[in-house]
């Protein structure tokens, strides 16, 4: 797992053609001279996290660049590629520190990501978990903030467990039901769900891991278009939503982000000429996080409003993930967004959560703007601020979010057809017709 992508500037073109056509888990976005390599690195939203350049520049222009990039970015490793010894950069001993390397005669791409999984150890690293050192069934005393729940009934079966899992007792405290290693099978986890206990938890540390396993099933289920990969989906969904709201937006929280929001794009757009597109997705969002809901919803409505290319589609997605990133951050467990219900300090949080979601966004300078407008806007509507330009993508998430509430959570009939006569018409009549659009392909019971 690697955010980002590495950025090679080189003009060699035996080389160039040589790696172009080989596949790699990491993307690479080449430029042909350093200059263009400068504009691209003062951009935060290419994510580059590593910079490999060709000493064919020649010696003092490849020392330039060095300093270059320096005066942007302090850390990020610079790997020098010298295809001729006579090009070779002299390093000193503190090189190294310094994040400045050399790779003579690379022949492949994969050479150099040979040298990046050197250089990011952690991110390319998933094995090795042990056994944590509590033992098997006794009750302990451990900080519930340093876990984070998983559901029961989606626990991914590994024949054997990659986690050291713990249950939570009604008392608060834990009981570690397995270690790292022990064996998994579906058994273990029905007599669990039996007992109703609903979720299953992992240790912050391990629950990136966790994370990973979960995309890697749900880009296989999603890949073979099992009827699965809805839940595979809204699993992995969750299991993203938990990391932003514990870590924040680090980079490998967006990197997960990164890949739900895609795989959820091709389950989207296999579901839209499905009759019956919804009644896959009314269990499964009725069991998902918000956010997992919103983006599951802002996808299909997104795609019915024409939204049709997958890049477009994606950005609908990360908006919608991230909505209310400022209610988690200012509390994990911010109990809903049904206003009677909140204390005079949540009502605060609420009130200015969209703003607030939208700086946090903009200062991590990664966001397309028309996502930062819509987390800005979630909650605004045309019909009450008719003189303020609502962007289509706020209003999508603002439709999705209500609809959530009211119908997908909403128990009562009364709340479905308000929201319908009512909630809908707040919204430019395109929005009001797709959503229709969508409900219509429901048979279920649940249907509006
Ligand atoms: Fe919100
Ligand atoms: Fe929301």
């Amino acid at each position: 797992m690697f955010y980002g992508q590495c950025l090679l500037i080189e003009r060699d073109s035996f080389f160039l053609d040589r790696i172009q056509n080989e596949k790699s888990e990491i993307p690479f976005l080449t430029v042909r001279s350093p200059r263009e390599g400068i504009t691209v690195l003062s951009r935060p939203q290419y994510r580059i996290k590593a910079i490999f350049v060709s000493t064919s520049f020649g010696i003092m222009e490849s020392k330039k660049l060095l300093s270059d990039v320096r005066a942007i970015n302090e850390e990020i490793p610079v790997i020098y590629l010298c295809h001729h010894s006579h090009l070779a950069i002299p390093l000193d001993n503190d090189a190294a520190k310094n994040q400045v390397f050399q790779i003579e005669n690379p022949e492949r791409k994969s050479d150099l990501i040979h040298k990046l999984k050197e250089l990011f150890p952690n991110q390319f690293n998933w094995q090795g978990i042990e056994a944590s050192p509590e033992e098997k069934g006794q009750e302990l005393q451990l900080k519930e903030e340093d876990f984070i729940g998983v559901k029961t009934e989606d626990f991914l079966l590994t024949s054997k467990s990659f986690f050291n899992v713990f249950l939570k007792m009604p008392s608060g405290k834990f009981v570690k039901i397995l270690h790292a290693g022990d064996p998994l099978d579906s058994g273990l986890l029905e007599k669990y769900e039996e007992k109703n206990v609903t979720e299953l938890w992992i240790k912050e540390e391990e629950h990136r891991r966790y994370t990973n396993l979960t995309e890697k099933t749900a880009a296989q289920l999603v890949k073979s278009n099992s009827g699965k990969q809805v839940t595979a989906i809204c699993h992995l969904g969750d299991n993203v939503v938990r990391e932003l709201t514990k870590f924040g937006i680090d980079d490998n929280a967006m990197a997960f982000a990164d890949k739900f929001v895609g795989h959820s794009v091709a389950v989207i757009k296999r579901l839209r000429n499905v009759e019956s597109r919804m009644d896959p997705l009314w269990e499964e969002l009725l069991n998902s996080e918000h956010s997992t809901a919103v983006v599951v919803l802002s996808g299909l409505l997104a795609n019915e409003l024409g939204f049709e290319s997958s890049k477009a589609i994606k950005l609908v997605g990360v908006a919608a993930l991230l909505h209310d990133i400022a209610l988690f951050k200012a509390d994990p467990h911010f109990p809903t967004e049904n206003e009677q219900d909140l204390s005079e300090e949540q009502k605060k949080i609420f009130k200015s959560h969209a703003k607030d979601g939208a700086e946090m966004l903009r200062k991590e300078g990664i966001f397309e703007e028309v996502v930062i407008q819509a987390v800005a806007q979630h909650h605004d509507r045309r019909k009450s601020l008719p003189s303020r330009q609502i962007n289509l993508v706020s209003e999508i998430i603002g439709a999705c979010d209500t609809f959530y509430h009211k119908v997908v959570k909403g128990q009562d009939e009364m709340a479905k057809r308000f929201f319908l006569s009512d909630d809908l018409k707040e919204f430019s009549p395109s929005v009001e017709k797709a959503f229709l659009k969508i409900l219509s392909g429901s048979k279920t019971k649940k249907q509006a």
